[in-house]
């Protein structure tokens, strides 16, 4: 039996996630809640034949409390995308990091056990916002809290099976994305791809797919033309995550994921990892390997290339800076 609930249903992500969350059939309980339309998402959902039974909340009458309670695994998808031509500024990021520590204090007061996946950007910062808040009601565990990176992965596989010139090895083509999820924090190790990229790749092809790789966001966002961001992506993305996370939870070994996690989750505190980095982080995004508790085991990276370990050296400001936006946000509010 899980239940599993979406925070911001009824957006361009939550809806098509909340879809495929009904199509898991591992997921017995679905929760719905936005400030907008969630009924009719929730009634429209409800009639399709798997086991998930649907309820939809808003925020009137306690719709926070009542859709968490219980709640197995939470998945965040409420904010704001952002417009073509601009990355995250500190205006979106503010109404952003708003609205998830809204939703974090409900969670932190209604499902504190509750395994917590962050889709709602920037997620270098959106993540240490909900364990700041979690910590100050006495309930984080970091072995709970995930930030979704799964859409760097799923960009990696597809482009690395178009490069391959085979699309039907993307589903199989697995390359570890670590770091962080924005821009030059995005790192591919394609050493370390399942399926090794031509031998005759030039170092502009290698360059150009990883910049692909790092900023398919923004070809979506320039596609769309100001109808929003990565949506359908993101949310089988989310939905590939999710069904990972509730395999493991449930019992089922050998299940991992590269995921942005508290390095405190690793049962020995993330150090060697840290002393990969030559850098103290609280965060990094690496796979990690998942059971019933969350987070198992947090991977190191293994052996890079020197173009990898400049890419890594490169993300690092970039993340920590990120990451102290996070905690200041609540730490100090301004
Ligand atoms: P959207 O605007 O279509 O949907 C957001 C939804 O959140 C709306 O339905 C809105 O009513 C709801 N919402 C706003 N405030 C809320 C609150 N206090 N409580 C509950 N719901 C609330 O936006 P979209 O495209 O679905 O994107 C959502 C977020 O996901 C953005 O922050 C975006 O940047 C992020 N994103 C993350 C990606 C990732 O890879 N992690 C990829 C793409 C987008």
């Amino acid at each position: 039996m899980v239940k599993a609930v979406v925070l911001g249903a009824a957006g361009g992500i939550g809806q098509p996630l909340s879809l495929l969350l009904k199509a898991n059939p591992l997921i017995t309980g679905l929760g719905l809640f936005d400030i907008v339309n969630t009924p009719g998402v929730a009634a429209d959902l409800s009639h399709i034949s798997t086991p998930a039974k649907v309820v939809g909340y808003l925020p009137p009458d306690d719709g926070l409390k009542k859709v968490l309670t219980n709640a197995d695994v939470v998945v965040i998808p409420a904010g704001v995308p952002r417009k073509p031509g601009v990355r995250i500024s500190y205006d979106l990021f503010k109404i952003n990091a708003g609205i998830v520590r809204d939703l974090a204090t409900g969670i932190a007061t209604a499902a504190p056990k509750a395994f917590i996946l962050v889709i709602s950007n920037p997620v270098n910062s959106t993540v240490p916002i909900v364990a700041e808040v979690l910590k100050k009601h006495g309930v984080f565990d970091p072995k709970r809290l995930f930030g979704v990176t799964t859409l760097d992965v799923v960009r990696a596989s597809t482009f690395v099976a178009e490069i391959l010139g085979d699309l039907s090895l993307s589903k199989s083509v697995a390359v570890p994305v670590v770091g962080g999820h924005s821009g030059v924090t995005i790192v591919p190790l394609l050493s370390q791809s399942s399926h090794p990229l031509p031998a005759n790749l030039t170092t502009d092809q290698y360059e150009a797919l990883v910049k692909r790789i790092q900023f398919g966001g923004d070809e979506v966002v320039k596609a769309k033309d100001g109808a929003g961001s990565a949506t359908l992506s993101m949310a089988y993305a989310g939905a590939e995550f999710a069904a990972k996370l509730i395999r493991a939870i449930g019992g089922e070994k050998g299940v991992s994921a590269p995921t942005f996690v508290n390095l405190s989750a690793d049962p020995s505190g993330g150090e060697a990892l840290k002393k990969e980095l030559g850098q103290d982080l609280d965060y990094f995004s690496t796979v990690v390997e998942l059971g019933p508790e969350g987070v198992a085991k947090i991977n190191t990276l293994g052996s890079l290339t020197d173009a990898e370990t400049a890419l890594v050296k490169a993300a690092i400001p970039e993340l920590a800076t990120n990451i102290q936006t996070g905690v200041s946000f609540i730490a100090s509010p301004k």
